[in-house]
């Protein structure tokens, strides 16, 4: 049945959702519903084996010391920023164009993030506008690893190095990614992971979890977690030796992602064939598509490419049943929550048109290669029907 939209238009039903979860976990029920019910039948819920467990296993994957789980990405960040001893009246660094935990981590910590403008090709943040906004305050810089593509650590690294700032990399969109041979998330001095259910590693809730090979921060994220509680390294409890947090990854999640986390890498890899699927059919479209490093170590959790009629194509793909979204449609620096900061349109110029440009369509690893040519076939019509394409400048970076 079609459903009528507020404009009194027949909107036929999503046939293709920009994410669906439901067949990953028809696959994986009788494991995941096994290792819930072990939970339950343990009735530990809270710091129990499955934590533990999963903390070594990350560690493992990401080729780290240390990992450990804390409530959400968002926490990550903020615990992460905490350890590395950031505080009011510092300076941290951070694109302009991500989702707002990145930079309402740094607030929280009563510090100023400092916006920095998107590379002139590509979506993640600029390391040359970064090193311009640098201020005798700037203590830390956080790189957002954005759609699951590696932000250009090694010109991050080394600016970092020059100013002597922390690096905390926000790998919340790009768990598996690499930049290199390096897992994303083991460069910096931290990698803040999330297990939000929109996810490469997708969790049923919300969870989260620092990896690093820094022993001091590991050790004070374990004990910022946990209400700072002297008992996570054998003293009294209920003493506090600092101001904490409730943020624990709790059992139930953990051993969900533990089902999950062995078919990451086959996932990321399916999202590649699909970019890949994508790339061949739109390479001539004159869409900006999404930039494909060497070797496609990219992990697409979101495909996202650039239009001047982002919004008309939007609609055009609601009409043909196919769902979008957009990430992000106002760049931070412009958002009220940031207004404090002086900032005024024109600023962050390529952060901007990002905004206008950018549209995310499906790419989660369960879809058929039929219902991304179906995708693709309802782009080429919409750009076909266009009397003369007002693309703008596109972004194609091949191998
Ligand atoms: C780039 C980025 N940073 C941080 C977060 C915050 O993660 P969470 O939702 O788990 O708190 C997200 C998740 O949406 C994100 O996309």
């Amino acid at each position: 049945m079609k459903r009528k939209n507020a404009g009194g238009c027949c909107l036929p039903p999503i046939e293709i959702p920009l994410i669906d979860l439901r067949k990953q976990h028809r696959a994986l029920q009788p494991k995941i519903y096994a290792a819930l019910r072990h939970v339950f039948d343990s009735s530990v819920f809270v710091m129990g084996p499955n934590v533990r467990s999963f903390e070594e296993e990350m560690a493992r994957f990401c080729r780290v010391k240390h990992a450990v789980g804390v409530a959400s990405g968002t926490d990550a960040l903020l615990l992460s920023l905490a350890a590395v001893g950031i505080k009011p009246g510092d300076d941290v660094l951070v694109p302009s164009f991500t989702y707002t935990a990145t930079a309402a981590a740094v607030c929280h910590m009563g510090a100023r993030p400092v916006f920095v403008d998107s590379l002139p090709d590509g979506f993640n943040l600029d390391p040359a506008d970064a090193e311009r906004r640098i201020t005798p305050n700037t203590r830390a810089i956080i790189p957002v690893h954005l759609y699951g593509e590696a932000a250009p650590m090694d010109d991050i690294l080394a600016l970092a190095d020059r100013h002597n700032l922390r690096v905390i990399e926000d790998v919340a969109q790009a768990v598996g990614a690499r930049f290199g041979d390096e897992l994303l998330g083991s460069l910096g001095d931290v990698g803040c992971f999330s297990f939000y259910p929109t996810k490469n590693l997708a969790g049923c809730g919300d969870g989260g979890m620092i990896v690093t090979d820094d022993d001091e921060i590991a050790d004070k994220v374990r004990l910022l977690r946990q209400q700072a509680d002297a008992s996570v390294f054998g003293g009294e409890k209920y003493t506090h030796p600092a101001v904490g947090y409730n943020s624990r990854l709790d059992e139930l999640q953990a051993a969900v992602l533990r089902v999950k986390l062995p078919h990451l890498e086959s996932w990321n890899r399916l999202r590649q064939l699909h970019a890949n699927q994508y790339r061949r059919r739109l390479r001539e479209s004159g869409l900006g598509l999404p930039a494909r490093g060497k070797d496609d170590r990219h992990v697409y959790c979101l495909y996202t490419v650039r239009c001047s009629e982002r919004d008309a194509l939007r609609q055009h793909l609601r009409g043909r049943g196919i769902g979008t979204e957009i990430y992000y449609p106002l760049p931070l620096h412009l958002q009220q929550a940031y207004q404090h900061l002086g900032h005024r349109e024109g600023d962050l110029p390529v952060a901007e048109r990002l905004s206008r440009e950018s549209l995310s369509i499906p790419v989660y690893p369960e879809l058929t290669a039929d219902q991304v040519d179906r995708v693709a076939d309802a782009i080429l019509e919409f750009l076909g029907s266009r009397v003369k394409p007002e693309v703008e400048e596109t972004v194609t970076h091949e191998l």
